[in-house]
């Protein structure tokens, strides 16, 4: 009898860190016997059978590269019933007992979906947003904060050297946790983010022109993506305080680049998980990080959490912000 095969995928934005679950998950279920399948392009891949087998070489030298070895995407196809029904099939065809499925919340429903198709589906949660209620940490967020870092330490020399303000939007969705962590990190005057509202002249405008007075003549002010809008807040920063004002978009940059020791380790604890779980008969779950343990939960259950805003380290950014 031909041996059970598990199949890999990553879905949704790829964050640094990917290849190292892709890498632990291949070869925990090698140990373990079974077959492994590489899926290319997220969903879209089991819906066209593009897969390929895999081997223990197939990893190899992956562990430490940015991006996803196994490509991406977002499939608008599996949001239906139809596609779902399609990828199981293939599944069925093919052998494939078990999926894991590295991505943020969407691909997670995927493969809530899958499972109710009879595929035993365990996912990761990767994302460079750190946007799952469900997790403590998603794979990847740790590489973008220390690249988002070490940019604005960058923007900092040029707007210290002119006594500027610089605006700069960071990545994150709705989720101002990459903002929050990186503006502490920078030392940044304002952190502004979709999780607390805000009011600019009070809590940027008029804070500076207060710092301003103790002798401080450059600002780094932190914008999440999901506030957005760079241009409009520097240009009115620019006109209440008279400090010349630059705004920049981070974009993209921070999502390459080699994963940190954090992401690396936390996706191979997270993959070898999921293996352990699918080997075990057990599906429709994901696998998470909880106090500093990797643990798991239902799916549905890990969908209907609510995310909580870290608002301690928030006031306290805000209290030596100044
Ligand atoms: O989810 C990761 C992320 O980089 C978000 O921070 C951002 O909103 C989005 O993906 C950008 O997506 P795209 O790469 O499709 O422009």
């Amino acid at each position: 009898m031909e041996k059970k095969a598990i199949a890999v995928l990553t879905s949704g934005g790829d964050a640094p860190g990917m290849n190292a679950a892709v890498r632990a998950v291949t070869r925990a279920a090698l140990a373990k016997g079974m077959r492994v399948l590489g899926v290319r392009r997220g969903y879209n891949g089991l819906l066209n059978g593009d897969v390929f087998e895999m081997n223990l070489r197939s990893v190899s030298d992956i562990i430490h590269r940015g991006g996803t070895v196994l490509y991406t995407a977002r499939s608008l196809e599996m949001l239906t019933p139809e596609g779902q029904k399609k990828a199981a099939d293939t599944c069925r065809q093919l052998g494939i007992v078990g999926v894991v499925v590295i991505g943020g919340d969407g691909s997670f429903k995927g493969a809530r979906a899958l499972c109710r198709e009879g595929i035993l589906c365990i996912g990761i949660p990767g994302t460079i947003d750190n946007d799952i209620a469900s997790s403590d940490y998603t794979i990847g967020f740790d590489t973008a904060m220390n690249t988002a870092m070490e940019m604005i330490d960058r923007i900092r020399d040029t707007a210290q050297s002119h006594d500027r303000c610089s605006v700069v939007e960071v990545m994150g969705r709705r989720c101002g946790d990459i903002a929050l962590e990186t503006g502490i990190a920078v030392g940044a005057s304002a952190i502004l983010v979709p999780e607390v509202p805000f009011d600019l002249q009070k809590d940027v405008i008029d804070r500076m022109m207060q710092t301003r007075k103790t002798g401080k003549q450059h600002f780094i002010i932190i914008v999440a993506e999901g506030i957005g809008g760079v241009s409009e807040i520097a240009k009115e920063i620019e006109e209440k305080t008279g400090i010349e004002t630059r705004a920049t978009i981070l974009g993209h940059v921070q999502r390459g680049g080699s994963p940190t020791i954090r992401d690396r380790v936390v996706a191979s604890q997270m993959g070898y998980k999921a293996v352990e779980l699918i080997s075990n008969g057990i599906g429709n779950r994901v696998v998470v990080m909880k106090d500093n343990h990797i643990v798991d939960y239902d799916i549905t259950e890990a969908l209907n959490m609510e995310r909580k805003f870290n608002k301690e380290l928030y006031d306290i950014a805000l209290s030596i912000s100044i």
